[in-house]
């Protein structure tokens, strides 16, 4: 681990002003411990147009926002195509990286960007943090605390129509790289990789329901695309530590559903939908009787959204600890989501290579908006 580097807030750059870079700019333009510096896009009239909305002082094309001195991290909200290249760049360029999901395509370009990273003596840190807010943490420390005893099983749904009913540029969700599981499947595989550590091996079996999609929203509105992966995959997970999950992860379904329960020796946890950082969380204990409920548990932590790993990140860089939304949680799921393909395709159970780091639950008072870098 990197010792502690710099002093103040930590100056941050985006790559990448597409939809998702508004979430991202009006979290992190509200925590004093980093500061947005400049974004960068392919269309550097998009990212300007950005940076004007959020006051940000700086846009332009990629090489001129990675040659800003003040920039520590990037932040990379590009396309899954795009992801390696530019974490590449950054390293390059001496900055820390921190990428939307997934790490990369493939696991072969996951573990280059780590190993880059590590040699330069830098971090990467990735998508989703959804896991660090206060629905999942809560859930976390409900766990920790034995509340369903001993973690047995879990299921896991996420299931709807696909996204190019809304987004205005879905192509790359139906390619290489995306589908419901690489898209949707991190927020779920993250969420349980952080409550039961590593998976060990995978089954499963993949379809697609239709080869082609109409985009439902925006200037391509009517325009038809190829689907070029399987858009309904179920898998059959064994973890390392002994619990097993069935997930299913779907854009095939006309029914939305999202879903995560935990099955513990003493009852059931149902945890929060795993693409938000807030509730509701609640337990089913055994001996209930016939007719008996769900309890609501307290969900206590942050909801400041997409963004708070990349603000843990800044602050474990000027402490010099571990962060958690890190390359290395990011590169297990992202082998794990290769390898569930791969097993759907060979109709084989496959053993997964890489560990997975141990998470840390945050402070339950761990407080975006508080100034803690001086
Ligand atoms: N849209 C969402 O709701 C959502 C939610 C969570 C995560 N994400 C993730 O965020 C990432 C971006 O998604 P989005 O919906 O914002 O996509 P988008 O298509 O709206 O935006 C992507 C932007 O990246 C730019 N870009 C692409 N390649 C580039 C390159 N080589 N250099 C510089 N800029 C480049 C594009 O010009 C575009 O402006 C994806 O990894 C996606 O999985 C999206």
């Amino acid at each position: 681990m990197t010792r502690g580097q710099g002093t103040g807030p930590v100056g941050v750059a985006l790559v990448g002003a597409g939809v998702i870079s508004t979430q991202y700019l009006t979290a992190l333009s509200a925590f004093p411990d980093v500061r947005v510096l400049a974004v960068a896009d392919l269309d550097t009239e998009r990212a300007a147009a950005q940076a004007r909305a959020y006051d940000v002082p700086a846009s332009g094309d990629v090489t001129s926002v990675l040659a800003i001195p003040e920039v520590e991290i990037v932040v990379n909200l590009t396309i899954p195509a795009a992801h390696a290249d530019i974490a590449s760049a950054a390293l390059q360029a001496g900055k820390h990286v921190y990428g939307e999901k997934p790490l990369a395509l493939a696991p072969s370009d996951g573990a280059k960007i780590l190993a880059e990273a590590q040699s330069r003596g830098l971090r990467v840190g990735n998508a989703p943090d959804t896991f660090l807010g206060a629905g999942l943490q809560s859930a976390a420390r409900a766990v920790q605390a034995g509340l369903i005893g001993e973690p047995v099983s879990a299921t896991a749904v996420t299931q709807g129509p696909g996204p190019e009913s809304w987004h205005p540029s879905p192509e790359f969700l139906f390619q290489y790289g995306a589908g419901p599981l690489f898209d949707i499947g991190p927020y779920y595989l993250t969420a349980l990789v952080a409550l039961f550590g590593p998976v060990a091996r995978v089954s499963a079996s993949a379809r697609q329901a239709r080869g082609h999609r109409v985009i439902g929203s925006g200037p391509k509105q009517g325009t038809t695309f190829a689907v070029e992966v399987p858009t309904h995959v179920h898998a059959l997970l064994d973890f390392a530590g002994g619990p097993s999950a069935a997930a299913t992860f779907s854009f095939d379904s006309a029914r939305p559903r999202r879903m995560i329960e935990i099955t513990g020796t003493e009852g059931t946890l149902s945890l929060p939908d795993p693409n938000t950082f807030e509730g509701p969380l609640r337990v089913q204990p055994f001996g209930g009787g016939p007719g008996a409920d769900w309890r609501d548990l307290p969900v206590t932590g942050t909801t400041a959204g997409r963004g708070i790993g990349v603000l843990d990140m800044a602050r474990a860089i000027r402490a010099g600890v571990p962060h958690r939304a890190s390359g290395e949680l990011a590169q297990h799921v992202l082998e794990l989501m290769a390898t569930v393909t791969d097993a759907a395709e060979r109709h084989a159970v496959v053993e997964l290579e890489s560990g997975a780091p141990e998470v840390r639950t945050l402070p339950a008072d761990w407080d975006p908006e508080a100034a803690t870098l001086t």
